[in-house]
């Protein structure tokens, strides 16, 4: 049977598929023009994969077996006024915004690589050519647009097989297919984590032989591929192929470096790769804001550099002060934002401790003020962080942390309820300060303020203008200052 399969030979579930999908009017369009113009088109790639795995999708790859560009002008005219193009003409690719969809629309191409260039040698090709220059076989099918052929499935390579046994595969030799763009390594693991599929064994093979050629790719496009990763369903599984094969400690040295379980006097620690691989499983079920599932992923990041052994076992100490430190360096190098978001990443990080050790004592009123207080808004987050944190295989350890923290949540609602120490400003300004003892901004006057807002947190005085005023009044006193009334 010839690898260009009919529709009719191919099985129901694509016949079904193709039916649904040719229905948006945009292919009739593609259609009419392909047979104007007299020219072989084709709807290719992730288009056809997303919708075959049910998940329709808005981004529609076009491919022409001539010029692209031309071919979405053409298109273009046709529905004026209701598109918007845009061409690139470095690319050779044109896109059309219609509707709710975006179509990608190029000219076939077959490309070759020389081994001492990252740049290929890109010519015009045919379908066949296009599709052998694709990264996974689920990724080269195609569906025919021209009239005469309409809606006859194109798939050389097996993608549709691939696809029901849920294998990752490239179309021609691994070596090649990675080593002419090393993110596909990535996108591999990307896309297994992401579909829940697995990499085939010689695939897996060749990623692991050349996991070092990763350094040659840019860092915004491996973030953008790990990020993906980092917000599939169950993102420890890419973390884990990215260990197996090799490329983790390029890419994250610093996670590389949680790895392993020390033993001295007989007495091991936990290994924070897999504990830090837990958490962030635990923590995405129960949230995708990508920051927080960072904040999982850095949470015990200065463990390794903190690490200290003693006749009591394995310490830590200090490893959330130097986490949040070390957080700007690996965002800088990942070109993750250095802006708000990072801050917020270096706070959960710092604090992550706190809950657990409030939550092992007795929950002091003054003792959530100051959580509070210090984590402001993201106090919810840091909850679910540390509640993700509980990875202990002992089902007696996890309740009782688990009611514990019950205990801080509900402490936290009403010490905030009962003093709004959340975003807490002081009730009494710096400039009333200097106003009332009549004194130039220095640096008592910080002194003061911070006395007022201890004593606030420290539950002496209540949070309102009135008990800060007078609390003032006698620190000033205190510190030698004249108060006139
Ligand atoms: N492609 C490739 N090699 C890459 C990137 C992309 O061969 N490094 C091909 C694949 O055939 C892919 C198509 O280009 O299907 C479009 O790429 P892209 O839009 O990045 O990915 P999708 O497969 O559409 O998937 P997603 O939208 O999830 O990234």
């Amino acid at each position: 049977m010839s690898t260009y399969v009919n529709l009719s030979y191919c099985n129901t579930k694509v016949v079904v598929f193709v039916k649904e999908f040719l229905k948006h009017p945009v292919f009739n369009i593609i259609s009419e023009i392909a047979s104007l113009e007299k020219l072989q088109v084709y709807v290719i790639g992730g288009f056809v994969r997303d919708a075959l795995l049910g998940r329709p999708s808005k981004d529609i790859d076009v491919v022409v077996v001539g010029n692209g560009i031309t071919f979405a002008e053409k298109i273009n005219n046709h529905i004026k006024g209701k598109s918007k193009l845009s061409i690139f003409k470095n690319f050779g690719t044109a896109m059309i915004k219609f509707q709710d969809l975006e179509l990608e629309i190029v000219g076939a191409r077959k490309e070759s690589y020389r081994s001492n260039s990252r740049k290929p040698i890109v010519e015009d090709g045919t379908l066949q050519d296009d599709q052998n220059r694709r990264d996974f076989t689920i990724n080269t099918m195609a569906i025919n647009l021209h009239p005469d052929a309409y809606g006859d499935f194109v798939d050389p390579f097996g993608g549709i097989t691939d696809l029901e046994r849920k294998i990752i595969r490239t179309p021609l030799d691994p070596e090649v297919t990675f080593s002419d763009d090393p993110l596909r390594m990535m996108r591999a693991i990307r896309f297994a984590t992401q579909l829940k599929f697995k990499i085939d064994v010689i695939s897996m093979e060749a990623i692991s032989s050349q996991c070092d050629r990763i350094k040659i790719i840019s860092k915004e496009r491996i973030v953008d591929e790990l990020n993906k990763i980092i917000m599939a369903e169950k993102p420890s599984v890419g973390f884990k192929l990215l260990d197996k094969t090799g490329l983790l400690k390029f890419i994250f040295p610093e996670m590389d470096k949680l790895k392993g379980v020390e033993i001295l006097g007989g007495k091991g620690h936990k290994d924070n790769f897999l504990h830090t691989l837990k958490v962030l499983d635990n923590i995405s079920k129960h949230t995708n804001d990508i920051w927080l599932r960072w904040a999982a992923i850095l949470h015990d990041i200065g463990k390794p550099d903190t690490k200290r052994f003693s006749e009591a076992g394995w310490t830590f100490h200090g490893h959330d002060a130097l986490g949040e430190k070390m957080v700007p360096g690996i965002f800088r190098r990942l070109k993750l934002p250095l802006n708000q978001k990072m801050k917020f990443v270096q706070k959960m990080v710092l604090l992550h401790l706190r809950p657990i050790v409030l939550a092992q004592d007795v929950v002091t009123d003054s003792a959530v003020r100051r959580l509070l207080n210090e984590a402001g808004d993201d106090v919810e987050s840091l909850m679910t962080l540390c509640e993700a944190d509980i990875t202990s295989k002992n089902d007696e350890k996890v309740k009782k942390y688990l009611a514990n923290f019950k205990i801080v949540r509900q402490k936290l609602k009403e010490v905030e309820e009962k003093d709004a120490v959340r975003n807490f400003q002081p009730p009494v300004s710096g400039e009333l300060i200097i106003e009332t003892f009549n004194i130039p901004p220095s640096k008592i006057v910080g002194d003061i303020k911070n006395s007022i807002k201890e004593a606030i947190l420290d539950g002496k005085i209540q949070n309102n203008y009135e008990e800060a005023f007078q609390f003032m009044i006698e620190e000033g006193r205190r510190l030698g200052l004249n108060y006139n009334k």
